[in-house]
């Protein structure tokens, strides 16, 4: 009998165990548009492979730092390369963004990491991941690759502010070119 309730507490317990961990990003994270636990540990294998590439970290390859406009930062710099999450090889944008007092396209140049504020991806995802809009994925991290949140506390990784009038997807589809990416001849 003893054993039986000890069964049942524990079988209660995993229960309560796994719905507690599904619901960590919000209900049926999986089918979450971002932020939930997927998109997060998709973003922290992107970042992998972008400082495997030196896109990203301490041994990154920057581009040319020039102004920038609202909301990406005072100074940025952006660079495009490739690279293969999960088997899958694709395009990948990313852009640093610095700021801070004092900061211009000379000091950031000189001491990134100093004024380097987070770093913003968009990488090419399978087809199908988010047909309209091009199969971007989204992502802001800090400059240790760290997913960054949104001010409601929702991981920026993913198809970030999928629906919504504010974020990353609406403001980039208004890009000239129909493919969600604003500045083709910068870099
Ligand atoms: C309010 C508008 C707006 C929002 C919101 C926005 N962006 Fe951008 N983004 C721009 C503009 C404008 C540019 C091009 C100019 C520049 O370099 O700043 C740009 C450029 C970029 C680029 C370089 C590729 C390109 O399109 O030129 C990346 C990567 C990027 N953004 C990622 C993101 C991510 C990730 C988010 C969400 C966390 C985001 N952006 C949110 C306006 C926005």
């Amino acid at each position: 009998m003893k054993t039986l309730s000890i069964l049942t507490a524990l079988a209660a317990f995993l229960v309560a165990g796994c719905a507690a961990t599904s619901n960590a990003g919000g209900a049926g994270a999986d089918e979450k548009p971002f932020g939930g636990p997927d998109s997060v540990d998709y973003a922290a294998a992107l970042w992998k492979q972008l400082n495997k590439h030196r896109l990203v970290g301490p041994a990154a390859i920057l581009g040319k730092h020039y102004q920038g406009v609202h909301p990406h930062g005072t100074v940025l710099d952006t660079i495009e390369g490739t690279v293969e999450v999960g088997g899958h090889r694709g395009a990948v944008i990313v852009k640093r963004n610095y700021g801070g007092e004092a900061v211009s396209i000379a000091n950031a140049a000189n001491d990134p990491d100093k004024y380097l504020q987070a770093v913003t991806v968009m990488f090419k995802r399978e087809a199908g991941y988010d047909a309209e809009n091009k199969d971007w994925f989204w992502a802001k991290y800090t400059p240790a690759g760290a997913v960054m949140d949104n001010p409601k506390g929702v991981a920026l990784a993913g198809r970030v502010a999928k629906g919504k009038q504010q974020g990353c997807i609406a403001c980039h589809k208004a890009a000239p070119g129909g493919d969600l990416v604003y500045l083709h001849d910068r870099y």
